[in-house]
Parts: structure tokens; C-alpha cells; sequence
């Protein structure tokens, strides 16, 4: 073929043959063919190197390889079939629109299939395509049915006139560019393919075409009302409700309404003369009203997070188990939304969020962010031209989605800029769906939408807002306010949330926000462990930046998502140890607490010695209460006692707790008396050897010990790394420029005296006058030896240190450790509530978070001692406890997980401070109490010689 084009690539327009979209439903009295499975493929490097005739029956493509549909060709084939590509905004290809590169990766997709015996003779028959990327032309025995763009939505075609018993031929014609990418710049890989299911639906006489259920909730009278518009007349039913109706008919009756918190759904049918629709019924109504969005007369908070479709190995193929795996996730930690970025999910992932209850932003497969890079010129949402494909998204997305109770809002797509063909979809969609709320973070003045929303601000702007002090159109003032992204969970992190949080409860203007998001997109690579941007050999790519969710690639909860949950809980405990009570806050919308028991614990030095139940009166949503705790159950002396009380589902699972210390921690022994000694090779002090000549501490006991030193460098996170959004600098480049990554240790002065050991010098980074003056004064009682550090900084220090703290070296067999502070899990200065004081006990290698990038991470906070490799530390006062097997500079050069290897030496921080996370990988960097400003400090550790931990 000559064309350089083939033409409806690079068209405009949406497409040619589809049916006009309708409501997706799983199951009908109907039948249906799945034709999912193994396919012919065959790749070629541009749109127009093979001609149609693989389409024709007969066509032998028996020497084709195999890929699997639903799925990405560029995820099989073992790179046969070419490579994913991940750019955030940037086009892969140059900006000209509609036009797209002569280099067009183009799949064809064959299968044959017959149709099952009992396939009814009568009636006609559809073709369902529910997700292609980006591009397709289809022909079924040799017939063209069209061909279509829009990679995340539903298209249709009528093939019952074409279909034959047995034998037929499908060929799919997949384009992975078209003028469709133009409108699909979100920020994830590149992957083409027929990624979603394809199925062929009997259509029998008088079938269902489209229907909407429209079921309000009156919450003033309790009643509900249902009527079920359907393009082909025929009943529907409710039995539980005794709803006997035709189609086009209200009726009202009392009902339980539907909430995120409360998923009532009640099972119904749609009747007509050849088909039975299962229908499942929510009833809820969506308002905005005073200035709120309320669902049944209540204005609801949203604990949200954006979810994109991801499989590690399959991409955004996601089967049925995944999609549950996702919901059960987000409901056991304690999440209550979903704003579906950028794209409608998987039509059954609504089902689920239906049935569990989640509030939904379902958002349009719409985005065309490289634009930004040309001051928006050419911006196809502003253009004329590309209005019908924009309206044939909008379309294809409600009519897919809308009979979803949980889909409170259509989200008109996300970083598109501004323009004509938003205003139109706002007004189609409204004309077509009155009864939910429009949302475009984009649309600033509020234009075209129904709330305020915007991604990555700052507490304190957030603050402004939600005291409206932030001016803006009379209309945007009149407005509710969520953030659509915010606490942007790129590897360690991210902090600042508890702030947020409490800033949503304290202004009903605010009502919520989404986490960016929901899972890191890396690809399983067996070179890498998880591949990111540029692991592919992409021209253009924005690195890992694609890995920045509260899941790791595998669904494994990172500690940001186990911080998330407890700041969102939904229940807030506040043990009040003074007057031996609990205050017990229902911090649910809608729900009682009569779905939760609760239980106290009391711990001596972290160990849970007593438990209980705790008697909560099922408080209403809003109600708080203050609860008896009982008596001490022991007089605990010389230790620390602490109280726990905990909500747990009815599983059994914990949704919320609150602790506090009753009876703190008891002064530790002073480990003084003893006196250094000068040997000849080594200096004693009670357990401790030193070295004569550097005062560095060589063992405790029979344990060999690393010089402890003194230790401010960490491996930067993605957050270190990213540039504030205030403050408009990148800490760890700073860092980097300071020297902070090689510091020198200059050793001034080892003196002995009568009851210490006292080493002074002078950390610092060549080329600087910048230092940390140090003291470490060792001290011993005889059996223990304790260390002193005293810290001050001379010069100027222009920014806040990673960490203060010393750093030493174990013998490699150490693993076991055993610790008393907080846990299980990491935790950082502003990332830290889900940090329970408790005796835990893991191995070094369960300490590591393993980031997909990796970076500086698990710390364990408020630890009060530790003891590992046969060694014990307590601290005065707690300490933040890091081991690894590698070194911080090993951490710091490694960019994939692979190339952390376990070395001889376990090290371990043990950290005065550190500094906050913050979110400023995209966003606000930590709040300034999080900060770690260099200034004097003094802190003690205490070694002895422990048992094997
Ligand atoms: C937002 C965007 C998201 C993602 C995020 C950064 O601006 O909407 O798609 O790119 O930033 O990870």
C-alpha cells in the first residue's frame, strides 16, 4: 500500500459503524460468547504495511504467533512485540494534531469461533469491544464493520446478519496511535491492544437496548423512588420492595437508602418482551445544596484515592479477582472513594464498588496535558473539530455507567486545559444526567462544574479555602471543595496527612480528598525486580515516576496506605489516661457504631498483659462519647504501662484504635563508675573496647562492633528529590551540593579520664565550613557502656539535616531483632500514627520497605531499646531504629530493587531526628514542625551484651 496515512487514523472524528452506547450490564437472560482467549498476531511497524486480506475467510494464519486477549502485545511476546513506553505528560510523538507518526505499531488480531449449540437461530446479535488502545477496525467473515477510538470505553456492532454457525472470522485491526492518542496523554504507559473483554451478545426479539434506573432517596420521609426508563417497553421488579411496574413508571415506597457506608442494594429485574436484565437497585439521592455536596440530605467527606487500572505483568487487563482485590483492599483501610483517574475503569470494577460500597468519581478518557508544553495552542479541547470525539466520550462514558449507584460524579477528564469541548460535554451531561454533580479539577473558575477542585495544595491554602479566604468567581465561592489529588504517595511516604485530615473535619467546606494514588504502575522485569520509565529503552520517559501508589506493583500495602487507613479511620479514640477514660468519636457520615465492638488492652513495656471488652454505646454519626476504661487490672512499677482501645469489624479486623501511656517510662541506670583503661592495643571501659588512636568503640562484650560515627546522611526519597512546591527547592540535590553524602569524621582529641571516655571532632563535608561540632563521652557502670553524643553546628547551615544520629557496623549473622517502641511497621516524622508503641520483634530483612526505587526507608520510631546481633541499645531518650544489609551510600546508588545485595556487615542507624517526608514529589514539601533544623543536641544510647534476639 502506497498512503502514507490510512485515513481514519488520523481522523477526528470518534469513529464509523458502532451502535450508540448504552448501559453495560454482566448478566441478561440472553446469551453471550465470551471470546476472550488465545488469538493470531501479527505485528507490523506502520498502519499501512499489510492489507485487508487477513480479514477474508480462509485467511491461513496459522504460522502467526499468540497473544492473549484482553491484553497488551507489548506485555507478551517476550519483547517481540516491542516495549511499553511511559511518559508522564510528553507525547511520544511529535505534536501536530490530529496527525500521528508513520512509525504506527499495528497489531492484527484473528480468531475463529462457532457459536455454542444452543445459540438461538432468531434474533440478532452484538459485538462488544469493551476496551481497545488506542485505535481499531474490525470485519467479521470478510464484512467491515467499522472502526473506532476510544481506548477505555465500551463500542458495539451489529453482526447477527453476518454470523454462521460455525467457522466465523474475527479480525481486529489495532492501531497503538491515532488522532485518539491526542485526547489519551494520561500519565502512565503507552500500551496498546484489545485490553478489555470482547464479547458477542444475542440480541433476541424485543431484547433490552438501553435502560436508566433512576432510584432517589427522600431522606426527610424516608422514601424511596424508583422508575426505570427503558428504550423497549416491559416491567420491572423489586420483590423485596413488592415494586411490580412497567417501565416509565414511579413508584415510591419506604426503602433503606444506599451510602458508601451502608451498600444496600436491593435485587431487581427489567423484564421485556425478549429479555430479563438483573437489576440492583441504590437508592440515594445526590444534591448540591448549601454550598455542599450531600448525598440523602448529608454532606459527606470523602477518604479517597485515584485509582488507575494496573497489573503488574498484565497492564491494564484486569481480571475480576484483581478488581475485588482492589475494593477489598480499599474498604479494610478504610477508604470511602474513588475518583476512577483518568479513564472509566473496567465496567464490573463499578459493579464491585456498588456492592461494597464506594463513592465514585467515575472520569472520562480524556486528557491532552502535552499541550501544556505549547502554551496550550492546538489544544483539541478548544478546537471545533474535535468536539463530537469529545462528546462521543462523555456519551459512551454516562450511558456505560449511569445506572451505578455508587457514581456520585462524572469527572470530565483531567489536565485537558480549557476550552469549548468541556463546555459542551458539561452540558450534554447534565442534559442527560441531572442528578449527579459535574467535576473538572481543570475548570478553575467553575465554569462548566459543581465543585472547587484542586490537586497538591498546600495545608495552608487548603485552609484558606475551607474558610473561604480564597476569593475566585462569585460562582467558585459558592462552591464546595475537594482535592481531587493531594498526598502524592511516591515511594517513602507521603507525610503531612494527619494535617490535611484534620483541616476536612474542621471545615465542612472541605469535603475530602484523593491520595495520587492507588498503585505503583511497575512492570515485573526480571532484570529489574519492577520496571519503570527508561527500562525500556524509551526515547522520551519520566523515570519512575510512574511508581507513586499506596500498593506496590503487587498489591502488597505500603506503609503510606497502613498510615492512610488510621488517619482516615472512621472512628476516633482518645484514650484520656488522667481520668481513666476514652473518648470515643463516630466520625462515619451515615453510619452508627453498632457494627463495631471494642476492646481495651493494657500493656507493661509494650506487652499486652490484659484485654477486654469495652462497652460503646452505638453512638450516631457525629456523636461522641467518653467511656469508663476499668481499673489498671496491675500495679506496674518500674515500667511503662500503656492503655489500648481498639474498634474491630465484624470480621474481626481492626478499623481504629487509640493508645496512650499511662505510667511513663522509668529513668534508665546512669552506667557510670567504671574507669577507662589504656592497654596496649585497645582501651577498656566495663564491656567496651576501643581503639586507642580514634576513640571508635570496637566491641561490647563478645560482640565486634563498627565504629559508631556520627551519621546525617540518608538516601534520598522521591519526595528529598523533588522540588517543593513553596519553597521551590530540591532537598537532596541540596544536599548533594552541601556534600552531606561525604562528610569526613575528624577525630580532635581522645581523652581518659577517671569515670569517661571522651572523643571529640568535627563532621563535615570537604569543600564547606559548614560542620557538626561532636562529643561522644562513653561512660560505664561495668556491665553497660554508655555513649553520649553531643552535636553542635558551626557555619551555615542552610538546610535542614536528613537525619542526626550514629551509624555501626554488626557481623552479618545478625537477623533476628527485637524491639520496644513504635511498629510494626516504617514510620517518619510526619508520617507516623500508624506507629503503635508495642514489643515487636522482625528480621532485618522484614525491617526494608522495599520501594520499587530504591531509597531511604524503614525506620522504626519511639524505639525505647532494641536489641540485635546480640547487642542491646536503650536509648535516652527514644530513638528512631534503622538495620540494613547494605549501606546507606549502597541505598542511595541503587535505582532497582535487584541491585540491593546483601553485604557482611548489617548497619544500623540510630537516629536523634529525622527529617519529615513530606509529599514534595508533587506537592508540598514536610510542614515546618517536620523539619530537622541543624542545632545543638545532646542524646544517650546504652549498650550491653544481649542473648540472641
Ligand atoms: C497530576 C496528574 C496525575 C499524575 C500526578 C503526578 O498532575 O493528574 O495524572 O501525573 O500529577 O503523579
Amino acid at each position: 500500500m502506497s498512503n502514507r496515512h490510512v485515513d481514519y487514523v488520523d481522523d477526528v472524528l470518534p469513529g464509523n459503524g458502532a451502535l450508540p452506547p448504552r448501559a453495560w450490564y454482566a448478566a441478561s437472560s440472553a446469551h453471550s460468547l465470551s471470546l476472550n482467549g488465545s488469538w493470531r498476531f501479527r505485528l507490523s511497524p506502520t498502519a499501512d504495511a499489510h492489507d485487508e486480506s487477513f480479514a477474508a475467510e480462509g485467511y491461513d494464519a496459522a504460522q502467526w504467533p499468540e497473544v492473549r486477549v484482553p491484553g497488551h502485545w507489548v506485555l507478551q511476546g517476550d519483547g517481540a512485540f516491542g516495549a511499553p513506553i511511559y511518559t508522564n505528560h510528553l507525547y511520544p510523538f511529535p505534536v501536530d494534531p490530529p496527525y500521528v507518526p508513520t512509525e504506527n505499531p499495528t497489531g492484527d488480531h484473528l480468531r475463529t469461533f462457532d457459536l455454542p449449540d444452543d445459540w438461538p437461530a432468531d434474533g440478532s446479535a452484538t459485538l462488544r469491544l469493551d476496551g481497545v488502545e488506542s485505535c481499531a477496525r474490525l470485519w467479521l467473515n470478510g464484512t467491515d464493520l467499522g472502526e473506532f477510538k476510544g481506548s477505555r470505553l465500551p463500542h458495539e456492532f451489529a453482526v447477527g446478519h453476518l454470523l454462521k454457525p460455525a467457522g466465523n472470522v474475527l479480525a481486529v485491526r489495532v492501531h497503538q496511535w491515532s488522532s485518539g492518542s491526542y485526547l489519551e496523554d494520561q500519565d502512565q504507559w503507552w500500551l496498546p491492544g484489545i485490553f478489555r473483554d470482547v464479547t458477542l451478545l444475542h440480541r433476541p426479539a424485543g431484547c433490552v437496548l438501553d435502560f436508566f434506573a433512576h432510584a432517589s432517596y427522600d431522606h426527610t420521609s424516608g422514601l424511596g423512588t424508583l422508575r426505570v426508563d427503558s428504550d423497549v417497553d416491559g416491567r420491572v421488579t423489586v420483590p423485596e420492595l413488592g415494586i411490580d411496574t412497567a417501565t416509565g413508571e414511579p413508584v415510591t415506597v419506604a426503602v433503606e437508602p444506599w451510602t458508601a457506608e451502608t451498600p444496600r442494594l436491593y435485587a431487581g429485574e427489567l423484564v421485556t418482551e425478549g429479555e430479563r436484565v438483573p437489576l440492583r437497585i441504590g437508592f440515594r439521592t445526590v444534591a448540591l445544596e448549601d454550598g455542599l455536596i450531600k448525598v440523602n440530605g448529608v454532606p459527606v467527606l470523602f477518604k479517597g484515592v485515584n485509582r488507575h487500572e494496573w497489573h503488574p505483568e498484565h497492564g491494564r487487563a484486569l481480571d475480576l479477582d484483581t478488581m475485588r482485590r482492589d475494593v477489598e483492599l480499599m474498604k479494610s483501610h478504610n477508604i470511602n472513594a474513588v475518583r476512577t483517574s483518568h479513564y472509566p475503569p473496567h465496567p464490573a470494577f463499578l459493579d464491585l464498588c456498588d456492592e461494597y460500597g464506594l463513592w465514585v468519581i467515575d472520569e472520562c478518557d480524556l486528557e491532552t496535558h502535552g499541550f501544556v508544553e505549547q502554551a496550550w495552542r492546538d489544544n483539541p479541547v478548544d478546537d471545533e473539530r474535535w468536539t463530537p470525539a469529545l462528546l462521543d466520550r462523555a456519551a459512551r462514558m454516562v450511558e456505560r455507567d449511569k445506572n451505578h449507584p455508587s457514581v456520585v460524579m462524572w469527572s470530565l477528564g483531567n489536565e485537558a486545559g480549557t476550552g469549548r469541548g468541556l463546555t459542551a460535554m458539561a452540558e450534554w451531561i447534565r442534559g442527560r444526567d441531572p442528578e449527579r454533580l459535574v467535576h473538572y479539577e481543570g475548570d478553575i473558575n467553575c465554569r462548566d462544574t459543581d465543585v472547587y477542585s484542586r490537586m497538591y495544595a498546600s495545608h495552608a491554602e487548603v485552609e484558606q479555602i475551607g474558610a473561604h479566604l480564597d476569593g475566585g468567581t462569585e460562582r467558585r465561592r459558592g462552591l464546595p471543595f475537594i482535592l481531587c489529588e493531594y498526598a502524592h504517595a511516591m515511594g517513602n511516604g507521603p507525610g503531612g496527612l494527619t494535617e490535611y485530615q484534620r483541616l476536612f473535619e474542621a471545615h465542612e467546606r472541605l469535603q475530602g480528598a484523593f491520595v495520587w494514588e492507588w498503585i505503583d504502575h511497575g512492570i515485573k522485569d526480571e532484570r529489574y525486580g519492577y520496571a519503570y520509565g527508561g527500562d525500556f529503552g524509551e526515547e522520551l520517559h519520566d523515570g519512575n515516576f510512574v511508581c507513586d501508589g499506596l500498593l506496590f506493583p503487587d498489591r502488597t500495602p505500603t506503609p503510606g496506605l497502613i498510615e492512610f487507613k488510621k488517619v482516615v479511620e472512621p472512628v476516633r479514640i482518645e484514650v484520656n489516661t488522667g481520668a481513666g477514660t476514652v473518648g470515643v468519636t463516630n466520625r462515619h457520615d451515615f453510619r452508627d457504631l453498632s457494627h463495631l465492638t471494642f476492646e481495651w488492652s493494657y500493656q507493661v513495656d509494650g506487652e499486652t498483659v490484659e484485654a477486654g471488652p469495652l462497652s460503646v454505646p452505638p453512638l450516631a454519626a457525629g456523636e461522641s462519647a467518653e467511656v469508663k476504661l476499668p481499673a489498671p487490672p496491675v500495679d506496674a512499677r518500674d515500667a511503662e504501662t500503656q492503655w489500648t482501645v481498639r474498634a474491630l469489624g465484624a470480621d474481626g479486623h481492626e478499623v481504629a484504635w487509640g493508645a496512650a501511656v499511662l505510667t511513663p517510662r522509668p529513668v534508665a541506670r546512669a552506667a557510670t563508675g567504671d574507669r577507662p583503661v589504656r592497654g596496649e592495643r585497645l582501651i577498656t571501659l566495663g564491656p567496651a573496647s576501643f581503639d586507642p588512636r580514634t576513640g571508635e568503640l570496637r566491641t561490647v562484650g563478645r560482640v565486634p562492633v563498627v565504629a559508631p560515627r556520627l551519621d546525617v546522611w540518608r538516601a534520598p526519597t522521591d519526595n528529598d528529590a523533588g522540588a517543593s512546591w513553596q519553597e521551590d527547592i530540591r532537598l537532596g540535590e541540596e544536599w548533594r551540593k552541601l556534600g552531606l553524602h561525604r562528610v569526613q569524621h575528624r577525630v580532635d582529641d581522645v581523652e581518659l579520664s577517671d569515670d569517661a571516655l571522651t572523643v571529640r571532632g568535627r563532621v563535615a563535608p570537604a569543600g564547606r565550613e559548614a560542620g557538626l561540632r561532636t562529643v561522644f563521652r562513653w561512660t560505664s557502670d561495668g556491665t553497660a557502656v554508655r555513649l553520649t553524643v553531643s552535636v553542635a553546628p558551626v557555619g551555615e547551615w542552610k538546610v535542614p539535616l536528613p537525619r542526626l544520629g550514629v551509624r555501626f557496623g554488626l557481623p552479618g549473622g545478625a537477623s533476628r531483632v527485637r524491639w520496644f517502641g513504635g511498629g510494626p511497621g516504617e514510620a517518619y516524622p510526619d508520617t507516623r500514627q500508624a506507629s503503635a508503641l508495642g514489643l515487636w520483634h522482625d528480621d532485618v530483612d522484614g525491617l526494608q520497605t522495599p520501594y520499587v526505587y530504591p531509597q531511604e526507608n524503614g525506620a522504626r520510631a519511639d524505639v525505647r531499646w532494641a536489641e540485635i546481633g546480640g547487642l542491646r541499645v536503650e536509648g535516652e531518650p527514644e530513638f528512631w531504629f534503622t538495620a540494613r544489609r547494605w549501606t546507606t551510600e549502597q541505598l542511595d546508588a541503587a535505582t532497582h530493587r535487584t541491585d540491593l545485595v546483601a553485604g557482611d556487615t548489617v548497619w544500623v542507624n540510630l537516629d536523634h531526628g529525622q527529617q519529615g517526608i513530606g509529599s514534595q514529589s508533587c506537592g508540598p514539601g514536610p510542614l515546618p514542625q517536620y523539619q530537622l533544623r541543624p542545632q545543638a543536641a545532646e542524646f544517650a544510647f546504652t549498650f550491653t551484651e544481649a542473648g540472641e534476639a
